[in-house]
């Protein structure tokens, strides 16, 4: 754990040119730095790195981000490691979090497990290699499935003897602890004080985390009549089946940076024959079905995601079950499916690569089409299997978290199944809505088990059925239309670029002067009307912005007296280089004069930069990836606004302008969401069926309008739409 001051430091020193230039030649270019992209096959330089924005951005491939991100890409690090990288880097010492003594003991263990594991991995590799059993059994094997000797090399496969206790003994023999032995699974307790071997004649398939090391097993027999193929490490301190790692992922992980893509297959044997067919973007989960901890890993490393996998009944289930669990966070996502009867592994080693290509080029589809095709296959026109199959589409597409991916798919599903857009937008934001409420329940009814449990350990109050959860407003429910998106997005771009910019003084309840962020007084805006930001992403980059309202205070003021200091030292440095001879006192006022105004002015460039960077900072070199991601791609996108001024000759950027731009887009938010609401309110005045209820419309049509007028003159002509 770094501490929070600690992240803080490395982020303001890191140097987003220095730190891209030490993987990239960069040329000055403007403003910028330009050079080759290290993340795709670029010929011309494609690579912007911006100094003052603090990120880099390729614009062919969309490559980029903060310094933390660049290194988190280009290493294929964790954020943490990124961190790690870059207080190195910069000889920032790292103030970690004292471990607790179990935390200690528990490292240590860890530490020693991992020793332990490559140490029996190396001992497998042996006895493959070297044994007259190991080749003659497990060698002869790999090689008769067609692995090739580099690729047993590569995935270091091994071999355990069938004697009971040939590893037990020579671990002992090393002073191998005996608890770790059977913590790892690597032998079992035989309660006489010995031990045996867990994977007695089976061939080894060591399972490496991101980094390399060994974390567990899986022995595959060589016996026919075996009732289990596959025996696998159990969880323990350094593995958990669910979470830790993939299998080949070590293996893949820079093919699958470098394409963009990965194939998710089945089995051990399906990735190794891939590989070798040279397909190094291909991984699997190892020994169980996938997780969400294996796909939240994977995410790390790419958004493009193809389940391969074959084309039999457990093919297709796994590969449905799959699907929205990847779409759920946020992937895109195709489907492969193999020509029944045979699975990546065979089929890798009976055609060439280039048919192996070929075959993914024209099989390879979206999820809609499988589904549907898998789905309406023996529907025959059936209209119940029809409309069970959309409805299924449906609750796929409502669970990607993305707007625009949604309304994209919806256009698709909708063409495919030739139904009408709009329903079909309805009927995901109903399902949308349904999994918004089934979350928040599930989190209201882990909260409350939490505090009961609190409550019980505490040994007070016992009536926790009693307590009651006042549920939040919920936001005003308007449908995603483009316009509202739009509106979003430009409103929250100014809290990332500008959030913490000085906005204007407001008077406090006791008629103090205070002065006002910019994200202050949007918060106490879009408070006024209850509304909350309607897309995910820019609800939580604006809650982080308004939770770091407090800590900027502290560290701009702690800023603000050390160049105050600065400068009342310069002054006086200057002071004395003053040569007064010759010079009328008014003139000699007159140069102190200049003087200070040069300063001052220094002073405030100063501290309006280090409030322009301060949230920017922060936000796109922020722990969470969504939060992160989108803080940056907002923050390169190139404003035409900025452009539209420079045409009549007076630059003025967007920052001095805050007064009048940030209300406006506050207002223009305000007016596309009443604008959703009066297109809702007259769908319904449609289907209306009491003359009551269409009166009832009207008036909430006539209030609506009325707002809207209220709004257009403060709206004004729409300069400050960036469309
Ligand atoms: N698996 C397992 N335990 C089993 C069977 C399978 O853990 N008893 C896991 C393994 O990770 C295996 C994957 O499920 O790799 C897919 O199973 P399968 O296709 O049967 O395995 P392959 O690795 O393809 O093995 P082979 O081709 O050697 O039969
Ligand atoms: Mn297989």
């Amino acid at each position: 754990m770094i501490d929070h001051a600690t992240v803080s430091q490395i982020l303001d020193t890191a140097d987003i040119v220095d730190v891209v230039s030490d993987f990239v030649t960069l040329k000055r270019r403007g403003a910028n730095w330009v050079g080759l992209c290290p993340f795709h096959n670029d010929r011309t330089p494609s690579f912007y790195v911006s100094r003052a924005k603090g990120i880099c951005k390729c614009f062919s491939c969309g490559q980029g981000g903060s310094a933390v991100n660049f290194i988190m890409l280009h290493e294929q690090m964790t954020y943490v490691e990124a961190l790690k990288y870059l207080a190195n880097k910069y000889h920032i010492e790292i103030k970690e979090r004292e471990l607790t003594d179990e935390e200690r003991t528990e490292q240590t263990e860890r530490e020693s497990m991992l020793v332990l594991n490559e140490w029996a991995c190396q001992f497998f590799e042996n006895q493959l290699w070297e044994s007259r059993d190991g080749q003659e059994i497990g060698l002869s094997y790999f090689r008769q499935r067609g692995f090739s000797d580099a690729t047993i090399r590569k995935f270091r496969l091994g071999y355990c003897p069938e004697d009971r206790s040939a590893l037990y003994k020579a671990a002992i023999a090393e002073g191998y602890n005996r608890d770790l032995l059977f913590k790892l699974g690597l032998c079992k307790d035989d309660q006489r004080g010995g031990g045996y071997d867990f994977y007695r004649g089976r061939v080894m398939f060591p399972i490496f985390n991101v980094a390399g090391k060994v974390i567990a097993f899986g022995g595959r027999t060589l016996k026919k009549d075996d009732h289990a193929k596959y025996f696998n490490s159990p969880d323990s301190l350094i593995y958990s089946k669910s979470h830790s790692t993939m299998y080949g992922l070590y293996q893949a992980k820079r093919a699958i940076a470098s394409q963009g893509k990965c194939f998710i297959v089945e089995g051990y044997a399906d990735v190794i024959s891939m590989h070798q067919a040279g397909f190094e973007n291909v991984i699997a989960s190892s020994g169980t079905a996938l997780t969400e901890g294996h796909i939240h890993l994977l995410h790390r490393f790419t958004e493009n995601v193809t389940e391969l996998f074959d084309g039999d009944e457990a093919g297709i289930h796994a590969a449905l079950r799959g699907i929205d669990m990847l779409l759920k966070e946020g992937l895109n996502i195709k489907v492969l499916l193999l020509p029944d009867g045979e699975d990546p592994d065979s089929y890798a080693r009976s055609h060439s690569s280039s048919e192996v290509e070929q075959y993914i080029t024209d099989h390879e589809t979206d999820f809609i089409s499988f589904k549907t095709q898998i789905l309406l296959k023996d529907a025959h026109g059936d209209p119940i299997k029809r409309s069970q199959a959309i409805t299924d589409v449906v609750k796929s597409i409502a669970v990607i978290p993305s707007p625009i991916t949604q309304t994209v798919y919806a256009k698709e599903c909708a063409t495919r199944f030739e139904i009408e857009e709009e329903v079909l937008l309805r009927e995901i934001q109903k399902h949308i809505r349904k999994n918004r409420d089934d979350d928040f329940n599930r989190r209201e009814r882990e909260k409350r088990r939490e505090e009961a449990q609190a409550a019980n350990a505490e040994g007070t109050a016992s009536d926790t059925d009693t307590v009651i959860v006042a549920r939040p407003t919920s936001p005003k429910n308007t449908l995603l239309t483009p316009a509202l998106f739009q509106q979003e997005q430009d409103l929250i771009r100014y809290v990332v670029k500008y959030g913490m910019c000085y906005f204007c003084e407001t008077k406090t309840e006791t008629d103090e002067e205070q002065s006002t962020t910019v994200v202050e007084f949007i918060q106490s805006e879009l408070g006024m009307d209850m509304i909350q930001f309607s897309i995910p992403t820019f609800r939580k980059i604006f809650e982080i912005a308004i939770a770091t309202v407090p800590e900027f205070y502290r560290d701009y003021e702690q800023f603000h007296l050390q160049v105050e200091k600065e400068s009342d030292d310069e002054y006086k440095e200057q002071l004395k280089n003053i040569d007064p001879t010759g010079l009328t006192s008014a003139e000699i006022e007159t140069k102190e004069q200049e003087m200070a105004g040069a300063i001052n002015s220094r002073v405030s460039t100063k501290l309006n930069d280090y409030r322009m960077s301060y949230l920017e900072r922060r936000l796109c070199s922020h722990l969470d990836d969504d939060v992160r991601n989108t803080a940056c791609d907002l923050v390169s996108e190139k404003s035409p606004l900025s452009k539209i001024y420079s045409q009549y000759g007076t630059i003025t950027s967007d920052a001095e302008r805050l007064l009048t731009l940030v209300p406006k887009a506050i207002y223009t938010l305000k007016d596309a969401i009443v604008a959703v609401q009066i297109k809702q309110l007259q769908q319904q005045m449609k289907t209306a069926t009491s003359s009551e209820q269409s009166l009832s419309i009207m008036q909430q049509l006539q209030q609506l309008f009325a707002t809207r007028n209220q709004l257009s003159p403060l709206i004004g002509d729409r300069v400050i739409s960036s469309l």
